[in-house]
């Protein structure tokens, strides 16, 4: 009989879910929780995170990674870059975009995203996909057995010339996403009164990038919310609004949820740490910044942080999209004289997300610990079909931990982060808290600041139906 039944035991932390909080051991074994208990026998290796937080490793349900872009522009992190900074940021599951291009088959950017991440992830994945392009051959024909197989989440967008979709397009992808049981994430803003403010602003000679802000105001938003809404209502089924910036979305969002629809919001760190003045940088600075909704004021930030703590919002993401600063397939791609539009829209934040929240969230008393666990690994689990084997600490589910000293008092670095950007939007930033030891089924990848993952250890996740398929509305 082996007198050391475990690999791995973590000593006397203070096991946080999102439902409960209790000092216990946690025992490791195969990859999987095994008992949680006190004073539980031998591991082979012990932790002791006494004074500790034993949390669920993060889960971040937006992130694009490797997302082919159009010529002249590469994405930052691959599979690789990115997983890794999500490892030493406590995140030990991610959910980038396959990405399909406008007339060829969702199958092929599934296809083609496997090879992309093929033994290149430091973290497990699954796949959101991103529908462009919704005729009938993909909605009926591809759509069915990519769900079957895993993929049961996809966003759609309602801006960008080469991504967006009309009302009409936007109802035939509500009514698959209910036919088969799926997911449909919508990124809300209006794209003709985008265009609209665009022209005139660069008419006018308005083409530094803070005037990125003033192409997308709040209103822009807020419309292209309601009108998501109210196409869900229409066909009746759930949907999950992307990247919510601040207080009109979200009196929409609390409007549809008070009449009773099920409606998810996520929300992300931009919107609670970053404002518009970060756009007005000298030079082209203001461009590390731009994103889309663009980041807004502080009235903003108080806003979303009641929407976390009463639940307007499910779900906290990274929507790490990332650009390098001085680079030619970067932010600088057409030039800095370029206007805002050519911008490449998206920041990094995949090993921010978390401490960023803890340290100004639960240090600073504005959510408690077990709400912070369910924002950012519990609820993005369940939304997107994979409760509970990842987003909670249980007997039999991975052993995907994060061990937080909430003691250590840090300051954002760049040059300490692990992605493949050249800066961080939160350079400075002095924060309390950190992940110290992420561990990914059973394995430690992160200890003391030390990244001890390893490219392609990361496994690809089948996603369940995060609802039952129903036929179309009567
Ligand atoms: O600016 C952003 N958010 N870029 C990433 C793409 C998206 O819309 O999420
Ligand atoms: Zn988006
Ligand atoms: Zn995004």
């Amino acid at each position: 009989m082996n007198d050391i039944p475990f690999d791995l035991v973590i000593r006397n932390g203070t096991v946080v879910t999102a439902a409960d909080t209790v000092v216990c051991d946690v025992a490791i074994r195969d990859g999987r929780i095994v008992a949680l208990g006190e004073a539980l026998s031998h591991g082979h290796r012990e932790i002791d995170a006494t004074g500790q937080f034993v949390l669920p490793g993060g889960v971040d349900a937006h992130c694009h990674l490797d997302q082919p872009m159009g010529p002249g522009l590469r994405m930052a992190d691959d599979f690789e870059t990115g997983t890794r900074s999500a490892a030493c940021g406590g995140t030990t599951t991610v959910i980038p975009f396959a990405a399909q291009v406008k007339g060829e088959s969702l199958r092929a950017a599934v296809d083609d995203y496997h090879k992309r991440a093929k033994g290149r992830a430091c973290v497990d994945y699954a796949f959101h996909m991103i529908v462009t392009d919704p005729a009938k051959t993909v909605m009926v024909e591809e759509l069915p057995s990519l769900v079957e197989e895993g993929y049961t989440s996809f966003k759609i967008y309602m801006t960008y010339d080469d991504l967006k979709l009309d009302d009409r397009q936007i109802l035939e992808c509500l009514a698959a996403a209910r036919r088969e049981g799926a997911m449909t994430m919508i990124h809300a803003e209006n794209a003709d009164c985008i265009a609209w403010l665009t022209e005139a602003l660069e008419a006018a000679g308005h083409t530094a990038p803070r005037f990125h802000a003033d192409a997308r105001p709040s209103l822009v938003e807020r419309e292209a919310t309601h009108r998501a809404l109210s196409l869900a209502e229409l066909v009746d089924v759930p949907i999950l609004i992307v990247h919510v910036s601040g207080i009109e979305a979200m009196e929409q969002i609390r409007w549809a949820q008070a009449r009773g629809h099920k409606v998810f919001a996520e929300t992300c760190p931009q919107y609670l740490f970053l404002t518009e003045k970060h756009l007005h940088l000298d030079g082209f600075e203001g461009a590390k910044f731009v994103c889309s909704p663009p980041p807004r004021d502080e009235a903003n930030h108080e806003a979303i942080w009641n929407g976390l703590a009463t639940g307007v919002f499910e779900v906290f993401s990274s929507d790490h999209a990332p650009f390098r600063y001085d680079d030619p397939l970067g932010k600088k791609a057409f030039g800095e004289c370029a206007s805002f539009q050519c911008i490449p829209n998206g920041i990094p934040g995949l090993e921010t997300r978390l401490p960023l929240l803890f340290s100004e969230g639960v240090l600073g008393g504005r959510i408690d610990i077990n709400r912070f666990v369910a924002l950012t690994s519990t609820n993005p689990a369940k939304i997107y079909g994979l409760y509970p084997r990842k987003g909670t600490i249980a007997v039999g589910v991975d052993a995907d931990i994060a061990i937080w000293d909430p003691n250590i008092s840090w300051t954002i670095s760049n040059s300490a982060l692990h992605h493949n950007v050249d800066y961080t939007p939160y350079e400075g930033m002095e924060l309390r808290g950190r992940p110290i030891t992420t561990i990914l089924r059973g394995d430690v990848v992160w200890d003391d600041g030390i990244f001890s993952g390893s490219a392609g250890a990361g496994q690809f996740l089948r996603c369940e139906r995060p609802q039952p398929a129903r036929p179309a509305r009567p």
